[in-house]
């Protein structure tokens, strides 16, 4: 595995990656801020397997934290996430410092109005703009065919792939699915904040989930009735910030319409901020 901290590095990794495979295989890409859990290492799993090269990247990206968001406290293990990524087959792994990524006065590109700053977008302003700069940096970075984003972030995921069309961009977006722990607990940086009981009352967030869908299965397609009972199966968390279904598309819906909904939740365990979501 090469270790490229800076874009010459990278560039040059790239090349070599090529020479000696004697291929212009596809390459694979998973972008990250490190902290690296199960969840990661499902995408990285995936997309080892579908291309001929895998780089995985792990940059804190500044520009999409906001001011009174503890940049600083974001989990770093950069060592385990090294040998994470070397049993992985991750032929290079990019670790860029902040000045490699970003100069004064950038260009930059924004979410769009509505569908960037609704949930999420409405909780956090400008954490999308911060979050699409650096991607689009990263995926021409990289110069993948494939880039591989966790459901779990739906909104990014959404906002991602409608960037890549947006900009014509030759690469493709792949969803991943969730992963849980044994418990249900839907796999997060952030989990490592919670302790022994916090873990417990974070599960009222995939139970609410589980809630809706059973309501959806007997026939209740009322998305006002549904997030009202969600609203009291998430009793135990310290504060709900939202409880949403949407389309897939991010708009609002007054029905759920099987197969292309979202049911989401955010809400505040303890320390964390946690999100989950499941697609029905
Ligand atoms: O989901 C994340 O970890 C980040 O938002 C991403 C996609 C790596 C961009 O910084």
């Amino acid at each position: 595995m090469i270790i490229a901290k800076t874009i010459a590095e990278l560039q040059e990794a790239k090349k070599s990656l090529r020479q000696a495979q004697g291929t212009r295989g596809s390459i694979g890409f998973v972008p990250t801020m490190g902290a690296l859990h199960q969840g990661h290492l499902s995408l990285l799993q995936q997309a080892r397997k579908e291309n001929a090269h895998l780089i995985v990247s792990i940059f804190v990206n500044p520009t999409q934290f906001l001011e009174g968001e503890d940049l600083d406290a974001y989990p770093r293990r950069d060592e385990a996430d090294k040998k994470i990524c070397e049993r992985s087959g991750v032929d290079i792994l990019f670790m860029p410092d902040i000045d490699s990524m970003y100069e004064k006065d950038e260009l930059c590109i924004g979410a769009p109005a509505l569908r960037g700053y609704v949930l999420e977008g409405e909780k956090r302003p400008g954490h999308f703009d911060g979050m699409l700069q650096v991607v689009m940096k990263l995926l021409n970075l990289s110069s993948a065919s494939k880039a591989y984003f966790g459901k779990k972030d739906a909104q990014q995921l959404a906002l991602v792939s409608q960037m890549v069309k947006n900009y014509f961009m030759d690469v493709e977006i792949i969803p991943c699915d969730i992963v849980r722990d044994e418990n249900g607990l839907a796999l997060s940086s952030r989990n490592v904040y919670l302790d022994a009981q916090q873990k417990q009352r974070a599960l009222a967030l995939s139970r609410s989930l589980k809630q809706a869908t059973k309501m959806v299965m007997s026939g209740e397609l009322n998305v006002e009735t549904i997030k009202k009972e969600m609203r009291h199966v998430l009793d135990e968390v310290d504060e709900v910030e939202y409880v949403a279904i949407v389309d897939r598309a991010f708009n609002d819906l007054k029905e759920v319409e099987i197969g292309n909904s979202i049911i989401l939740v955010a809400a505040w365990v303890g320390k964390p901020r946690l999100i989950d979501n499941l697609w029905i």
